[in-house]
């Protein structure tokens, strides 16, 4: 049993800031947080345990990264030089390049030559006190390489003290080979059963988009999905307005992902079905995107939004966490204590978990804690970061 004294606790149990507890101490027992509260507080039990001294450190959850796609082969360097050319976006997926380049290349890598990379990023990642990622393929879009991927995914947890959700995304792109119903029924969804077979999928994703697929390929995914009792989530309404996020919310969705063009109506339907808004600023930056997500409508109808990198080598080649809670406030508008909030709580909600994001009793003993004294300047700062140490299921 450790007993953390003299810090700046950031509980995340207040739904409109950070829950915090000056002079607060935290008690953790083996894996799990078993109190938190005001020094003074403390119950005669805990008061004699080993204790370690803050030294007026901010605490927060351990940062929990909801959405990203860091498992892949080779880079688009390239593709961000055609788009500062003047090409855009979809013109280059639909010219072969995009997602399809990134499959070429991850077809050909080896399953250790994924491995290693995916592992520099996940180190990115912990290295600014994230506990929780999730990894999503997509990358294969055939049978062997989506489970590959997945392979890698589970792999990560195994190698770095990291918990992976991983994500079917087989619903990415139209490989070359074939046409997008076709792939639909005879690769992506036995591909799905297969892996799920394998024990390789938390969940399952789609993209639903002008350049992938309608929501009828999608719904055929989600309806694999449910026999199999997977939960589904969506990358939604991003580049155009296709209808994605009331598929999302008619299959009871973890979440809706990206919503630049979601409509009031999506976020209404959002509101009455409890699902997450996850805001991925980094793609929105990286495409030079004008038209924003519907941030003050969120707000307003109370729909938990979570923030993620999407770090991936094309759209948002973005691997840091910190610059992406920057990026909501800076180009979306988020409160700082949105931001927190949207890379702890709901990012856990997003990914169907109940024991991290907060600290609290019970939740999973997994902290970040900061050389600051003011949570804001978590999303304040530009490119630095100011994490002391990172604590993760009670491991220090
Ligand atoms: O989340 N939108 C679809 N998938 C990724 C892009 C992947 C890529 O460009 O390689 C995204 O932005
Ligand atoms: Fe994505």
């Amino acid at each position: 049993m450790y007993l953390f004294i003299n810090s700046l606790v950031a509980t995340m149990q207040d739904p409109t800031g950070y829950g915090l507890v000056h002079d607060g101490a935290i008690v953790i027992d083996d894996k799990n947080i078993v109190w938190v509260g005001h020094i003074d507080d403390i119950p005669q039990t805990y008061a004699k345990s080993e204790q370690i001294n803050l030294e007026g450190r901010l605490v927060t959850p351990a940062l929990i990264d909801c959405h990203s796609h860091i498992i892949f082969g080779g880079n688009r360097a390239h593709e961000f030089e055609m788009r500062l050319e003047g090409q855009n976006y979809e013109a280059i997926a639909k010219a072969g390049g995009g997602i399809i380049s990134t499959v070429t290349a991850t077809r050909e890598a080896t399953e250790d030559f994924l491995l290693a990379n995916a592992l520099i990023r996940a180190d990115a990642l912990i290295a600014e006190g994230v506990g929780t990622l999730e990894v999503k393929s997509g990358y294969g879009l055939d049978q062997n390489t989506e489970l590959k991927m997945l392979t890698v995914a589970r792999a990560i947890a195994q190698q770095r003290p990291l918990r992976v959700k991983a994500t079917f995304l087989g619903a990415h792109a139209v490989p070359k080979e074939t046409d997008a119903d076709t792939y639909i029924d005879e690769v992506c969804i036995p591909t799905l059963q297969a892996a799920h077979e394998a024990g390789l999928v938390d969940a399952v994703d789609g993209f639903c988009e002008t350049i992938a697929f309608d929501k009828a390929q999608i719904a055929r995914v989600f309806d694999a999905a449910r026999v199999l009792n997977l939960p589904v989530k969506l990358h939604a309404e991003q580049l155009s307005h296709m209808g994605g996020t009331k598929l999302a919310t008619h299959y009871g969705a973890l979440s809706a992902d990206h919503l630049e063009f979601a409509t009031q109506e999506d976020v209404v339907a959002m509101a009455s079905t409890g699902l997450v808004a996850v805001l991925l600023p980094g793609a929105f930056y990286t495409l030079q995107e004008t038209q924003k997500p519907p941030v003050s409508e969120l707000r307003a109808a109370r729909v938990p939004i979570a923030i993620a990198t999407d770090w991936n080598p094309g759209s948002s080649p973005l691997g840091s966490i910190l610059l992406a809670m920057n990026m909501a406030c800076t180009l979306f508008g988020l409160t700082p204590a949105e931001a927190l909030a949207g890379t702890t709580k709901y990012a856990a909600q997003a990914l169907g978990l109940k024991d991290c994001g907060y600290i609290a009793p019970g939740f999973s003993a997994d902290l970040a804690i900061w050389d600051l004294e003011n949570p804001a300047e978590l999303s304040y700062r530009i490119g630095q970061n100011p994490l002391h140490s990172r604590i993760y299921g009670g491991v220090m």
